[in-house]
């Protein structure tokens, strides 16, 4: 009789980062998760994602939290966890492209304070965008995975998959992500884009989907047969809907296959029961909608990531115009294709976003052209997979010249001049990175830091109890 050989498929959880990313506007806080992190901690996860990607600028802009703390305390309670975090490459975690030498700065700090692994992608899969943070994270002794921003259209073949995951292993990227922000994956298509990837390049690959078109799990189950290594889900309480799949439902999937996670369904429902009260008050305040709980089949026409539909949501509601959302939809796709079919993820999901809502709400097509919309058209976040047509080029950009070279290369070293401006509100190293990606916000979490350090003012006192609305 043959040997079975057994492959147990790796778990990333989610659930401290993108999951209440994509369902509640990445408002967890940190206090949420410190009484669960030890019963986590013993889980088995291959890692836990929890830094990066919205977090950082949530934890400034909304929670009043410093960051830096946040994966301190994360990394004091894992003891036998990795870290992962999602990078922007050249963007890090704001939304322009930084100076090498900020990036180099930013991801020696990220791994000195406890991350392990870096999950690292550009929104266009213009790969001279990761480089940067591919040597970095390597110099630092940290894994550096590359993702792949999944998309449709006529230029994302097959082919083209495998052509990037080959010049991803030769740039000593350690491991990649299949990265699908909208759910677009089919479970056959992942059979074969699998199967492509593990035919080219030895490095582990890594599954990332959003559950917004509802074939998230099945996709899973494909993959891993084809040889997926990884996959990530997300603990029940923030699974599905715009997130991942749940965690239980798919270690219980693989249970007693050759793919058997071995991860325990009793320490995860301990997990879960954590979480499920944190679910409860998130929708009884609002703050998760049913728009991003249920499966969006329209994700697969729209091709909209999760993070951008509770974005959307929350941006509609804020000015009365929630009956104006599947029109708004309908136009993301209009505006991609304009702008040269870019994935959609951040920040040209932002970027594209906008700008399909002021199209719509403007009542006409680049009545108001936003300045991303600029930059991104004039190449400042590299090369879109298509070409741009002349007509639209003209329309956006008038007579400027479109650039061509890898966008960093035209910035100066911004690290010295961030620092001369933010030293008088400097307690940690740290402080200046979070001040270049964010230099209005931490300006102000700065002085409200220095008001809550000294309690000068009271009222302020206030504001940490505030429940933030989306
Ligand atoms: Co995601």
């Amino acid at each position: 009789m043959a040997e079975v050989v057994k492959r147990p498929v790796l778990i990333t959880d989610t659930i401290l980062r993108d999951a209440h990313q994509s369902l509640i506007a990445t408002r967890m806080k940190t206090e949420s998760m410190i009484p669960i992190i030890e019963t986590m901690d013993q889980v088995g996860y291959h890692s836990v994602e929890c830094w990066g990607g919205a977090t950082f600028d949530s934890c400034i802009r909304f929670l009043k939290e410093d960051p830096w703390d946040r994966l301190r305390t994360l990394r004091k309670g894992f003891k036998n966890t990795k870290l992962q975090m999602l990078l922007r490459g050249q963007n890090l975690l704001g939304y322009r492209h930084y100076a090498d030498d900020m990036v180099e700065y930013f991801v020696q700090k990220s791994i000195a304070n406890g991350i392990d692994i870096i999950r690292i992608f550009d929104a266009l899969n213009d790969l001279r965008n990761v480089q940067t943070s591919i040597d970095a994270t390597k110099k630092e002794g940290g894994h550096a995975q590359i993702a792949i921003s999944y998309t449709l259209s006529a230029v994302h073949t097959l082919e083209f998959y495998a052509k990037t995951a080959k010049r991803i292993e030769e740039m000593g990227a350690d491991s990649i992500c299949i990265k699908d922000m909208a759910g677009l994956l089919v479970p056959y298509a992942a059979t074969e884009l699998v199967t492509a990837l593990k035919e080219t390049v030895k490095l582990p690959i890594q599954l990332h989907a959003h559950y917004t078109s509802g074939v998230a799990g099945m996709t899973y189950l494909k993959g891993v047969e084809a040889g997926a290594d990884i996959i990530d889900t997300a603990m029940s309480p923030f699974s599905m809907g715009s997130s991942q799949p749940a965690t239980e439902v798919m270690v219980e999937t693989f249970k007693g296959t050759p793919y058997d996670s071995g991860l325990s369904q009793e320490l995860l429902a301990e997990v879960a029961d954590h979480f499920r009260p944190l679910r409860d008050e998130s929708i009884a305040s609002g703050l998760m909608n049913d728009k991003v709980m249920g499966v969006d089949i329209k994700a697969l026409l729209y091709q909209v990531p999760g993070g951008m539909l509770s974005n959307l949501v929350s941006q509609l509601q804020k000015q009365n115009q929630m009956s104006k959302y599947y029109d708004v939809l309908k136009e993301i796709p209009k505006v991609r294709a304009d702008f040269g079919f870019p994935p959609l993820v951040t920040p040209s999901s932002q970027i594209v976003g906008s700008q399909a809502l002021f199209n719509i709400l403007g009542g006409e097509r680049y009545k108001m052209i936003t300045k991303e919309s600029k930059a991104l058209v004039k190449g400042e976040y590299g090369t879109t997979p298509v070409q741009i047509s002349q007509e639209i080029i003209k329309k956006i950009i008038g007579d400027e010249k479109q650039i061509t070279c890898r966008p960093a290369d035209l910035l100066k070293p911004e690290l010295k001049a961030n620092e001369a401006e933010m030293k008088r509100f400097q307690i940690q190293d740290e402080d200046v990175l979070t001040y270049a990606m964010f230099p209005q916000v931490a300006r102000e979490f700065f002085e409200y830091r220095e008001a809550q350090m000294t309690k000068i003012d009271p009222s302020l006192a206030d504001k940490e109890n505030k429940v933030y609305p989306v």
